[in-house]
């Protein structure tokens, strides 16, 4: 075996190279790359360590003093340079995170549709007077929708409210109206028997949300649009009750002058059964009897279907239309100004909220 040559120079020049290297580097991935070049397995020093055992018994402790050393002052200096390089890396961080406050906002935000807005005012009356907000599904069935409501099998107001059928699956309710044609419904009035079957007497609801007819979209008509359905089924309730709850909406909708009155109607699931028109002072000075719902007091035939003695409860229902609520309120004309959901239209009714 040759004699192997301790060559202190170089190792000593090489380590150098690496503490100026260390120095150097800018970040701590570049100090690990030194760290595996000037002290790793591969490394000068390395080679050094391991060529001692293989020395002149004379020189081996000298020299394994020198490696020693400089492999004492490389860690140093290296655990130095990566303290300070792990602080200037957290300091870098913080500041690209920084948020400017001071920066203009963004300004695209999105508006709530004056629709929703409205319906929930609607609501807010409605539980101000200890009323609870009630939601059903907008697949209904043909039961709850028509059947329930006291309209009978050929009834012609089946036809009148055009109906969407749905396709497909006839009902599995939980309540065992098992085989009921599906429909989109075309009234919030389907609300009525399922709340008196789920919640029970007495009850004081108001539901508001989306129904479906066949109808093209044009200036005063769209397939789908929403409406505001009460139903209060209670001891002793009269029309008196349904003609003071319709004014004091009126009057919340409307401001104080406003004021409703009622004609007769029909309607299978009211009896009487009245129209229901509102009259306010308009922005522009003028005012005139507009036509806002149906309404009448609950049909015997509809408690019936609930289960409920119609000689012991009584109740009055209203449903009116919140679009022409907000046509009303902010003279809108056209109808394609609230499907269309172009934000600059929302932004005008509900700055702010
Ligand atoms: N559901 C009726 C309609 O859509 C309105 C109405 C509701 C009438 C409640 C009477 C009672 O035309």
């Amino acid at each position: 075996m040759s004699e192997a040559v301790f060559d202190e120079q170089a190792v000593v020049q090489t380590v150098q190279q690496g503490l100026q290297a260390l120095l150097d580097a800018q970040s701590t991935d570049e100090l690990h790359a030194l760290r595996t070049q000037y002290a790793g397995a591969q490394s000068e020093l390395t080679r050094a360590s391991k060529m001692i055992g293989s020395l002149p018994n004379d020189q081996k402790k000298t020299v394994g003093k020198i490696v020693g050393q400089l492999r004492a002052d490389f860690g140093r200096a290296y655990a130095l340079r990566e303290q300070e390089l792990i602080h200037l890396e957290e300091q870098q961080k913080l500041e690209s995170e920084t948020v400017d406050v001071t920066l203009p906002v963004n300004n695209h935000l999105g508006a709530r549709h004056p629709l929703t807005v409205l319906m929930e005012e609607i609501q807010d009356f409605f539980i101000s007077r200890g009323w609870q907000v009630s939601d059903g599904p907008e697949v209904e069935t043909e039961w709850y929708n028509f059947d329930a409501l006291n309209f009978g099998p050929d009834h012609p107001a089946r036809q009148m409210q055009d109906t969407f059928y749905v396709k497909g699956d006839k009902s599995r309710d939980a309540a065992g109206f098992v085989g009921s044609n599906m429909v989109m419904r075309t009234q919030t009035s389907s609300d009525q028997v399922r709340a008196l079957i789920t919640t029970g007497v007495p009850l004081y609801i108001v539901c508001t949300g989306r129904v479906f007819r066949t109808d093209e979209l044009d200036a005063t008509h769209t397939p789908v649009f929403h409406q505001c359905e009460a139903l209060a089924v209670d001891k002793h309730l009269t029309m008196a009750d349904l003609k003071g709850t319709l004014d004091a909406l009126a009057v919340a909708m409307f401001g104080p002058e406003a004021k409703t009155r009622l004609r007769p109607s029909y309607f299978p699931f009211t009896e009487p059964s009245a129209e229901m028109d509102l009259w306010f002072p308009d922005k522009k000075g003028g005012a005139g009897w507009v036509e806002w719902g149906g309404c009448g007091m609950v049909h015997p035939n509809v408690l019936r279907s609930a289960g409920i003695d119609p000689d012991e409860y009584t109740g009055f229902a209203f449903g009116v239309g919140v679009e022409r609520t907000l046509l009303f309120r902010h003279d809108i004309n056209d109808m394609h100004d609230l499907v269309e959901g172009d934000i600059r239209f929302s932004k005008q009714f509900t700055m702010g909220r």
